[in-house]
């Protein structure tokens, strides 16, 4: 793990901060569960981090600024680590024993707030059926439903569902789904349902595309299994 939080750029050999501005990145924090999506982890990553300038905008909130650099970060449930190798996730990756090796100390970072503050925005992909319960009525037992639970809610949060058709149908997804609306969340939304042979048989709703996000981002390329 990286120290964190980084500080200040520093020139080489020097101890005083560059005095050059640093090009501030817009910073995209994201939250793994253990959904069989998140197979696609790795590919989710890297094309975030090959959006050269995010851009996009709902009715009243900028998102990010065209041109600006993204950079990535990862916060995983422990579920979550089955599905994809951390060798492949080119960026930091955090999740729960992080939080505890963090904080010795009362003077140390509690490292969900230090997430909290360091994101501009936050997309939860794949989010699943036991996390957006958790997330819901409030439940935060691990690293990524802390940082959920803490969310600076002025900030963008997305959320792209994906669990197998059983699970989409119970009632309680509707429900919560709705809450996380009403906690001014986002769901990425669907270009028509996005179905795909499920890894146990059955069939699988990822509801996880955006219209103004690059077409590699589609459920069909990144999620649909
Ligand atoms: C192979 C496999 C695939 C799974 N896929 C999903 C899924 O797509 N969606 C889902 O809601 N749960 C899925 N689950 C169940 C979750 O992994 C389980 O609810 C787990 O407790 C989630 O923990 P987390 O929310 O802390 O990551 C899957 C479980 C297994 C064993």
């Amino acid at each position: 793990m990286e120290p964190w939080p980084a500080g200040p750029p520093m020139e080489p050999g020097s101890s005083c901060p560059a005095a050059a501005p640093v090009e501030r990145q817009f910073r995209i924090l994201v939250g793994v569960t253990g959904s069989v999506a998140a197979l696609k982890l790795p590919l989710l990553v890297s094309k975030l981090l090959d959006i050269p300038g995010l851009l996009s905008r709902d009715d009243t909130r900028l998102w990010a600024v065209l041109g600006q650099r993204v950079e990535v970060a990862v916060v995983s449930t422990e579920r979550a680590k089955h599905f994809y190798s951390s060798q492949d996730i080119p960026v930091t990756l955090y999740s729960d024993a992080d939080e505890w090796e963090m904080w010795k100390r009362r003077s140390d970072p509690v490292l969900h707030i230090e997430l909290r503050r360091w994101a501009d925005l936050m997309l939860v992909a794949p989010l699943d059926a036991n996390t957006l319960g958790k997330v819901a009525s409030g439940i935060c037992d691990n690293l990524l439903t802390c940082v959920l639970r803490a969310w600076d809610r002025s900030k963008p949060l997305l959320f792209c569902l994906a669990m197998n058709t059983a699970m989409w149908e119970h009632p309680l997804t509707a429900q919560q789904r709705d809450q996380l609306r009403v906690f001014g969340y986002t769901e990425i939304p669907h270009g028509g349902h996005g179905r795909g042979g499920h890894h146990c048989g059955q069939s699988q709703r990822s509801h996880v595309t955006a219209p103004r996000l690059p077409e590699e981002l589609s459920p069909s390329r990144v999620w649909c299994l």
